[in-house]
């Protein structure tokens, strides 16, 4: 396969990018556009981007909301208890139908590698089996990690621990935990000890809901973060949402950031999610609820974009376009300068392959896989501006994924001559 007049980002010219065998062979600067031969594909000057990855979503709860009861409140915590009503009528063909509508959604957004949660505080351990099988079965198809996540507490919920080890054994790839949920401060501090023991144990990765909250004085993120460096452990272990640094004290978080860089720990924002479940106990003024994405970016901490949610108890919008989060993400965080426009993009693609541990398989490189998208856009800045359509997706050499882009027909009312 060759590709040619593509545009690959923070370049200007136009490139040829040869594949063989399902890797990048070549990848060569044009002097000028080249008009394609019938075996080439043209990318006519669109941006060639390493493939979307959605690093943090609950494909066990996905298009449920509503399911028996809507969460009428909009709070973090009317979610959970809606999902401790819809979790007793799971069962394996509802989560199958439901996972790959949303798997499917996803892929046709560019997506081609999926970090999921999976509830495990729930006897049966339905969602997890399901998930765990489902992974296996469309291992050719995508790359999906499990995260074994303990919705109502690791040592809280009863049999939580014994549950997260049964996860283990059906085949998690990641150890997850919720320290803010947890009963008590001392049962939320030893959940993070625990989370990095099990991991060593077990070779596993680590991902912590972890202060998804507005309290300022939940700060189990310095223990997550301490653990992970004593254990040197650092790379292999992020932290999701930590919107209680949104409402910390700069003295606090100033202190707080040279451990966070220290201890190499990832980052995970879910800019829709956040922005609609957290600031609901506040009148005016009225927090953003969101951890510190810019300051994080800006201190080489490494941070990334994921959806949370599809239609699900805790988020009632949500299309797979991981672009929408990105524009959100953008606005919220203030990020609006040219610069961070510029470079954009690595907050859903490079970031997020750095947190799921896949850089040895990702990116638009001579000898690495050739996977990649093609986007409606020039650079980082005009696929933002214009939220580009993927219009190619390319797995290991297989083109998975072709759109047309939309032709608007409109009346020839202004004459620019
Ligand atoms: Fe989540």
């Amino acid at each position: 396969m060759q590709l040619i007049n593509a545009r690959l980002r923070q370049q200007k010219s136009l490139f040829t990018l040869d594949i063989v065998d399902g890797y990048f062979s070549a990848i060569t600067e044009q002097t000028q556009q080249i008009v394609a031969t019938e075996n080439q594909i043209d990318a006519f000057g669109n941006l060639v981007s390493a493939p979307f990855i959605e690093p943090h979503i609950h494909l066990d709860a996905a298009l449920t909301a509503g399911e028996p009861n809507w969460n009428h409140s909009g709070t973090l915590f009317e979610g959970i208890e809606r999902w401790s009503e819809r979790k007793p009528l799971l069962n394996e063909s509802d989560i199958r139908q439901r996972v790959l509508k949303t798997v499917e959604l996803l892929v046709s957004n560019g997506v081609q590698f999926i970090r999921t949660h999976a509830d495990t505080s729930d006897n049966s351990l339905v969602g997890v089996r399901t998930l765990c099988a489902l992974r296996d079965e469309l291992a050719d198809k995508i790359e999906i990690q499990v995260v074994g996540f303990p919705q109502d507490g690791l040592l809280s919920f009863p049999n939580g621990l014994a549950l997260m080890q049964e996860a283990i054994e059906i085949g998690v790839d990641v150890i997850g935990g919720i320290p803010h949920f947890e009963y008590t401060r001392e049962l939320g501090e030893a959940s993070m000890k625990k989370v990095i023991e099990l991991a060593l144990k077990y070779n596993k990765l680590v991902d912590v809901h972890c202060d998804e909250i507005d309290d300022p004085n939940s700060r189990f993120l310095e223990v997550l973060a301490c653990e992970a460096l004593f254990n040197d452990l650092g790379s292999r272990v992020t932290a999701s949402h930590t919107t209680a640094m949104g409402s910390y004290d700069n003295a606090y978080c100033s202190k707080l950031f040279r451990l966070l860089k220290n201890s190499n720990i990832n980052f995970i924002s879910c800019p829709t999610e956040s922005i609609h479940l957290q600031g609901r106990f506040d009148s005016y003024p009225k927090r953003r609820g969101l951890t510190r994405v810019k300051e994080l970016n800006e201190a080489n901490i490494n941070v990334c974009f994921g959806q949370d949610s599809i239609f699900d108890p805790w988020y009632s919008l949500g299309n797979g376009k991981l672009l929408r989060t990105l524009d959100f993400g953008l606005h919220i965080c203030q990020m609006m300068g040219y610069a961070d426009f510029s470079t954009a993009l690595n907050l859903i693609t490079d970031n997020s392959a750095k947190t799921l541990n896949i850089q040895d398989r990702y990116g638009v490189e001579v000898g690495k896989p050739a996977s990649f998208i093609l986007l409606d856009g020039e650079d980082d800045y005009s696929v933002i501006r214009k939220q580009g359509e993927v219009l190619l997706s390319v797995r290991l050499g297989e083109v998975i994924l072709k759109r047309q882009p939309a032709r608007v027909v409109t009346p020839n009312w202004i004459d620019y001559e």
